[in-house]
């Protein structure tokens, strides 16, 4: 879609992290924006700080994994706006730990959220999408997705069934007027779910920043691009290792301090996570 000026998009994880940048290029460009994340307040500070750029921008609080909340939120962007041309699922989250510690409800809120999510807000918009000939989704995935973490299994689960769900999406769709596109991030500095750990990515992973990644999302809706890796550090060879044996890419992940990196930052999370439940036990004992 070249011409996105005037158009409509709907940006999921629009409260903070690479979605505020997101917004701000999406808005540079001319396109109204209908923000959703759960933060209210989140999503009051990215309208303000897009809405300098002219364009129609509205907040949408909403929890993406409830059903009802999803219905009512494309109903009521419609109503506001008319039609939704463009769907940004960027929202996910991300959580680095043991497995054999992860309990089942927060295994599956993380495929709800990751996967489910993004696969059922498209099937909501894609009716209207294919009516009219146009239309573009585009689905944050990540170089997560590309090959197994330690200690993110989950997360790169659902990552990598964006990757392959929007690569079937977008076949299926060639020649109907709608695209697909997914991302694939490295490490991301300066904002996001990486950059709340304020550390260094593992130096063979390198590391890219939030503007790359917007810009890459506004390429791939003009170009019509069905997989763009944003990834500064020569990881890219892992998918390669990975495609001639399994083993090299796990030999590099060691010797890069990929599995150290996670090992430790998995560390960190279940000692606060065990010291916030000392002190709740001191507080209610
Ligand atoms: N940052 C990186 O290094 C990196 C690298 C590769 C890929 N990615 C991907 O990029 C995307 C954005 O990540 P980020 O770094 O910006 O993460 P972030 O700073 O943690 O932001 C996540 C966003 O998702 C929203 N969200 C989470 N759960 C939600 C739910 N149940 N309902 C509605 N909204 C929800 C959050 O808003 P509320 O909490 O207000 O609901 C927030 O706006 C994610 O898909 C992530 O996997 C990030």
């Amino acid at each position: 879609m070249e011409n996105i000026r005037g158009k409509t998009a709907l940006l999921t994880g629009g409260s903070r992290g690479l979605g505020v940048h997101i917004a701000g290029f999406l808005a540079k460009e001319g396109v109204n924006l209908a923000l959703t994340a759960r933060s209210e307040e989140g999503l009051k500070t990215t309208a303000d700080e897009v809405s300098r750029e002219n364009v129609k921008v509205k907040i949408y609080p909403a929890d993406i994994t409830d059903q009802a909340s999803r219905e009512k939120l494309i109903k009521d962007v419609k109503a506001d706006f008319g039609q939704i041309d463009l769907l940004i699922n960027n929202a996910g989250m991300e959580w680095v730990y043991s497995y054999a510690a992860l309990t089942t409800d927060f295994i599956e809120k993380m495929i709800q959220t990751n996967l489910i999510s993004p696969m059922l807000l498209t099937r909501m918009v894609l009716p209207d999408m294919l009516a009219r000939g146009s239309g573009h989704i585009v689905t944050m995935s990540s170089i997560a997705g590309k090959r197994g973490n330690p200690y993110g299994g989950i997360y790169c689960a659902t990552k990598a069934g964006l990757i392959e769900w929007s690569n079937g999406l977008r076949l299926e769709l060639s020649g109907s007027g709608v695209g697909v596109s997914v991302i694939c991030p490295g490490f991301v500095a300066e904002s996001g779910m990486f950059a709340v750990y304020n550390k260094k990515a593992p130096k063979i992973a390198g590391e890219t920043t939030p503007a790359k990644v917007a810009n890459a999302v506004i390429k791939a809706i003009k170009k019509d691009i069905g997989e763009t890796p944003v990834i500064p550090g020569p990881s890219w060879i892992l998918p390669v290792l990975d495609a001639i044996h399994p083993c090299l890419a796990n030999w590099l992940l060691r010797i890069g301090g990929v599995y150290e990196f996670y090992r430790k930052q998995a560390e960190d999370n279940e000692k606060k996570v065990a010291e916030s439940q000392g002190n709740k036990e001191k507080v209610n004992g």
